[in-house]
């Protein structure tokens, strides 16, 4: 029990590195390096999310060490919306994931929303996730800011959809991602979110989850923010934001400046 409260309290960050790096020697190099740091930080939980290709190499590479000790967790970026195997062209599935040593599962990020997945697919997916032991990293954001605060019910909507049914005992296994679609780094005319916004949204998430969790789960539900997250803002957001972590996509594929964010997350 003080292990889960402990574990609980820990901040998390997580490296979403997206379709990078072109070849599996360049991956291995980055994990290493971030291994080094994240292995010397005890109070805080990093996860690299590389794509599946490389996963069940780096899981060698980096976990010689059992894997609390090494620091450092294995995420995949998308999972199947079908939980039993068989004829799905191109998946992998929950159970597949989990048997390489998968940890988390990045679901409901705007890129793959871009490419076609519904609130309806993304509730299948976090569900068969979540039945196969996967921690569950779902992210939700508007695509604009308006001044009449229609984003929140946006906002609200995705996180209802994704988690529509999900069963109550479950959501410890469920982190929340706030990642404005409009500050990811991607984007043609990006731009950080602020940390007294993200304060606000992250009490408005809260408000929305709470009829959806049992009394006093809410606490243990990490709220991370992602969007264009910096060595340079990761110390604001974590300090002002409200947030228990950071989902970093860009910074994360360079080792020295995702060791920086690790390293401030730490020492918070
Ligand atoms: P970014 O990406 O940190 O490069 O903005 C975040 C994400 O899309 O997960």
């Amino acid at each position: 029990m003080r292990g889960d409260i402990k574990l609980i309290m820990k901040k998390i960050i997580v490296g979403n590195w997206k379709m990078n790096p072109e070849t599996l020697e360049e991956a291995q190099d980055i994990a290493k390096e971030i291994k080094k740091i994240a292995s010397k930080l005890k109070k805080i939980e990093t996860v690299i999310c590389p794509p599946s290709i490389y996963i069940s190499n780096l899981k060698s590479k980096i976990s010689n060490l059992p894997v609390d000790e090494a620091g450092l967790k294995l995420g995949a970026q998308d999972v199947s919306a079908e939980f039993d195997t068989g004829s799905y062209t191109g998946e992998i599935s929950a159970g597949m994931l989990k048997n390489i040593g998968v940890k988390y599962v990045i679901i409901g990020h705007s890129e793959r929303r871009a490419m076609g997945e519904t609130d309806e697919i993304i509730n299948k997916k976090i569900k068969t996730a979540l039945k196969a032991g996967l921690k569950v990293i779902f992210c939700a954001g508007e695509k604009e800011r308006d001044d009449e605060e229609h984003f929140l019910d946006f906002i609200k909507k995705e996180i209802e959809g994704g988690l529509h049914g999900v069963e109550k005992k479950f959501f410890r296994n469920i982190i929340i991602v706030y990642e404005p679609v409009w500050a990811i780094s991607s984007g043609k005319k990006f731009r950080p979110d602020n940390p007294d916004s993200v304060f606000k949204i992250t009490i408005f998430i809260k408000k929305t989850l709470m009829p959806l969790v049992e009394n006093g789960a809410l606490r243990s539900i990490p709220i991370l923010y992602g969007g264009s997250v910096t060595a340079l803002t990761a110390r604001e957001f974590l300090e002002k934001g409200g947030i228990q972590g950071l989902l970093v996509g860009g910074k994360s594929l360079i080792p020295k400046e995702f060791s920086q964010i690790l390293e401030i997350a730490d020492r918070l």
